[in-house]
């Protein structure tokens, strides 16, 4: 059983995530960034995981997916800044589900991860009233994720894991 952790990240809360499922796996495992990731060939699973952008899942991730996850025993993990429950949740994940219908899809995990200062300053100056109103929650992202996130991140790796051994 040979499992990769995959992800795409550009201020380190997906990776955090990343490394909290990764440090969780036993038996063979690999973790490494998309950009280093050829295939999935030689993984009996794979964990892939990326931050909500523009809402939905970035287009690099998303070809990544597309052309590789056929018939693959994966499971998606995400970050984004809105805090858990918020309802355009749901169609972000009912995007992912669409994207990996021809894989098999063991699990969705998703947790907030804090906006970054340079993105918050970014979007609050954007003309798009939706980009700018998320700027504005930017600081009650802070320290997201925490360890009470990862600790979930931890569960849903063992429950992934388990239905593949
Ligand atoms: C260009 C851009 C667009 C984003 N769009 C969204 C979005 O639509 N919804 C959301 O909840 N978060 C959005 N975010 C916030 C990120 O998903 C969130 O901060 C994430 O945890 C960052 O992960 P990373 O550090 O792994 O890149 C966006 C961030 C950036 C930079």
């Amino acid at each position: 059983m040979k499992t990769l952790v995959t992800y795409l990240s550009q201020t380190g809360k997906t990776q955090k995530v990343a490394e909290a499922i990764y440090g969780e796996l036993t038996e063979e495992k690999d973790i490494k960034p998309i950009s280093e990731v050829k295939d999935l060939a030689g993984y009996d699973l794979a964990f892939i995981g990326f931050p909500v952008m523009q809402f939905d899942i970035p287009p690099k991730m998303r070809s990544f997916i597309e052309n590789n996850t056929k018939g693959k025993n994966i499971a998606v993990f995400m970050t984004h800044a809105v805090p858990e429950g918020f309802e355009a949740i749901q169609s972000w994940t009912g995007s992912v589900r669409q994207t990996v219908a021809d894989a098999n899809l063991l699990g969705i995990f998703e947790c907030q991860g804090e906006l970054a200062q340079h993105v918050i300053d970014m979007l609050l100056k954007a003309e798009d009233p939706q980009m700018k109103a998320f700027g504005e929650m930017g600081p009650s992202t802070k320290g997201q994720p925490d360890e009470s996130r990862l600790k979930k991140a931890r569960q849903f790796a063992k429950e992934i894991q388990s239905k593949v051994k």
